[in-house]
């Protein structure tokens, strides 16, 4: 595996990414009862912004940076700017915060947060970071298959983050929905979170067209296209497939996308798109 999540820290899905599943957190949240947060593909947890290799492709600049200083942002997004501003209290840009940091900063000490890392340098990273955090349980295993070991947590609700890097392409899609349909059966009554990468339109129809043909309940699709469709050679864009998506969230996902879609657009046919199936 050559994929290393520090090189895209910050980018354009990352800021999708992230900032929908902290309005997923918040959804949960609002009840009292304690949760389960379960990262199949947990990165390393934390990125240096001025480090390598971060600093070198530089994508955090076409992503975060565009929004670290939003004034007036609709509430979701705001939110996700405040815990941006968190973790670099001075203003200056410089710590990006993983999806297992940024859940951990969002969820209550009742929660548990239970992440799965399979490279060496960033389990261990990810252990290190959440070392005096006792509601952290890191797991260096494949995270597909500790959905099936591992769930349902006790706690019977949660959020299940599916977000792997892609580098099978499109047979990641079929590994994804098989991973997807076991973790629902196996904790039916939890929010299912699945990111995929856009790059031409026809890859996703496969899995739009599964989703649809499940029983699954409640399932939003919503996609981020900073450029057209078009080309097989770059990300172009990305989506969030949410299964049990939690009660008025197509308005929530609706109030980021429209701040987000002109403000990380970078190029022709720049939209967004969100879809009940
Ligand atoms: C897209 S990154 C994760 C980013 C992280 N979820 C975030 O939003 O901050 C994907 C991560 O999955 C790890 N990985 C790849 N295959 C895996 C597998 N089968 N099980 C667990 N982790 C895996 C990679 O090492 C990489 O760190």
């Amino acid at each position: 595996m050559n994929y290393k999540h520090a090189f895209h820290a910050g980018n354009f899905a990352d800021v999708f990414k992230h900032a929908v599943v902290l309005a997923l957190l918040d959804a949960l949240t609002a009840k009292d009862k304690p949760l389960c947060y379960f990262d199949t593909h947990a990165g390393s947890g934390r990125y240096l912004l001025n480090d390598e290799p971060a600093h070198k492709t530089g994508e955090w600049r076409e992503g975060i940076l565009r929004l670290f200083d939003l004034p007036d942002a609709p509430p979701p997004l705001q939110r996700y700017v405040d815990a941006m501003l968190a973790f670099n209290p001075d203003g200056d840009l410089r710590i990006y915060p993983g999806s297992p940091l940024l859940a951990a900063h969002a969820l209550r000490a009742n929660d548990r947060l239970v992440l799965c890392e399979l490279q060496d340098d960033e389990a261990i990273a990810l252990r290190a970071l959440f070392r005096n955090d006792p509601r952290v349980h890191v797991h260096q295993r494949d995270g597909y298959a500790a959905l099936k070991a591992l769930l349902p947590p006790a706690e019977r609700r949660g959020l299940v983050l599916i977000d792997p890097p892609f580098e099978r392409q499109a047979q990641e899609f079929r590994v994804m929905e098989a991973a997807l349909g076991e973790a629902h059966a196996r904790f039916p009554g939890g929010v299912h979170a699945a990111w995929y990468p856009i790059k031409q339109r026809a890859a996703i129809k496969p899995f739009e067209r599964w989703l649809a043909s499940r029983a699954f309940k409640n399932v939003l699709l919503a996609e981020l296209l900073v450029r057209a469709d078009d080309s097989p050679l770059r990300l172009n864009g990305c989506g969030m497939a949410i299964v049990n998506a939690p009660w008025r969230f197509d308005s929530t996902l609706a109030s980021i996308l429209s701040v987000l879609q002109p403000l990380l657009a970078q190029g022709k046919g720049a939209s967004r798109r969100l879809q009940k199936l």
